[in-house]
């Protein structure tokens, strides 16, 4: 009887324990089990954080099990944290309705939420890549949804193909036939948008990058003020690049950028961009990941979501996918180290955030 309740004691120690244990040492073990202040595996995949009055919050997709959960039936999971180790479940940010009208039905697919903060309109903006219920991936829409508070609930808003009627900074004449280019083909009715994040340079502007041309080329485009719609104004960024999961971050002043290929939820290897101007060129700095010839050729068995700045540094955001069991998806946070001007992701079985608070 004593052992059985000493047992149960542990049992219902343990997770607190372990999380103690991981704020104490302030370790990530990339790919491991993550449990949140309820000892439950963090629910957020294709995710990305936000830092806002000092508390970092993370959204991603809610999955649930089996391959079902490669769609949505929840909704967008938010957690919140003041250390990026322990996380407290702040439930379910956007939610996925019942009325067979809405784009957000339950069963439609909503992936790679993001959510930015906008000071003027104090309002919280999520854009997230949405495919209408039953379509497949052939909608290749984008979608936003806003909030008075951070963690929601976010209020949907509306979906569509974004620059519709708008050229690319960056076509040539010729590209402007729709014998030729997607873009073209798509000129009227919008640009198709998959795989997508969002970024906020120094200056408030906020851009929107997606995986466009059916999949072939990504696009930046840039947001109005109040962050709710395209500008009007977006670039090609690695034509006909097949680029997709794109992470972008600055550092030193110069944009970096780093995607996958296109393997659906199968790991292939990464890559890696710089350029000066936000819209480009983007020049190619080859696959970031130093390890074994298996490594690079997988980039550990994930696929980037974001790029957290961190301390004096950034933190590399990606997803190891588990597409028939979705909500067992683990998270591969990598710091970002540099090989002379290059980003490059090293794997570590566990790693001190601390190495990031040095100089870099
Ligand atoms: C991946 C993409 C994921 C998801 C998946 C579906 O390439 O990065 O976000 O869309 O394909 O197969």
């Amino acid at each position: 009887m004593r052992l059985l309740f000493l047992s149960v004691l542990c049992l219902l120690l343990a997770p607190v324990a372990g999380a103690e244990t991981a704020m104490r040492s302030g370790t990530i073990s990339p790919g491991a089990l993550w449990p949140d202040d309820k000892g439950v595996h963090i629910n957020a995949h294709g995710g990305g954080i936000l830092q806002h009055d000092g508390v970092y919050y993370w959204f991603g997709e809610h999955k649930i099990a089996g391959d079902a959960g490669n769609r949505a039936h929840v909704g967008v999971h938010v957690y919140s944290s003041r250390n990026l180790i322990n996380w407290k479940d702040e439930g379910i940010a956007l939610s996925v309705v019942d009325d067979p009208m809405s784009d957000i039905v339950r069963g439609s697919v909503i992936e790679r939420p993001k959510v930015i903060y906008n000071a003027k309109t104090r309002k919280f903006v999520m854009w997230f890549h949405l495919e209408l219920k039953g379509l497949g991936y052939k909608s290749a829409r984008s979608a936003v949804a806003v909030a008075d508070t951070v963690t929601g609930p976010y209020h949907y808003v509306n979906s569509f193909r974004p620059n519709a009627g708008i050229w690319p900074l960056n076509l040539s004449e010729a590209d402007k036939d729709p014998a030729r280019t997607v873009v073209a083909r798509d000129f009227e009715t919008g640009q198709m948008a998959r795989d997508m994040t969002l970024f906020v340079d120094d200056d408030g502007a906020a851009y929107h990058l997606y995986a466009s041309e059916e999949n072939h080329t990504l696009h930046i485009s840039r947001l109005t003020d109040d962050y709710m719609r395209p500008a009007g104004d977006y670039a090609r960024m690695l034509p006909m690049g097949n680029d997709e999961a794109p992470a972008i971050f600055k550092h030193k002043g110069k944009y970096y950028l780093i995607t996958s290929g296109l393997t659906g939820w199968a790991p292939n290897p990464a890559k890696s961009y710089v350029a000066d101007h936000i819209f480009g060129p983007w020049t190619a700095l080859g696959n970031p990941v130093r390890g074994t010839l298996e490594q690079q050729a997988i980039t550990f068995g994930g696929q980037s979501t974001f790029v957290l700045p961190y301390g004096n540094g950034h933190i590399f955001m990606g997803d190891i996918w588990r597409p028939k069991d979705a909500i067992d998806g683990r998270y591969l946070w990598l710091p970002i180290e540099w090989d002379k001007d290059k980003p490059v992701i090293r794997w570590y079985d566990t790693w001190n955030l601390k190495t990031l608070e040095t100089p870099q």
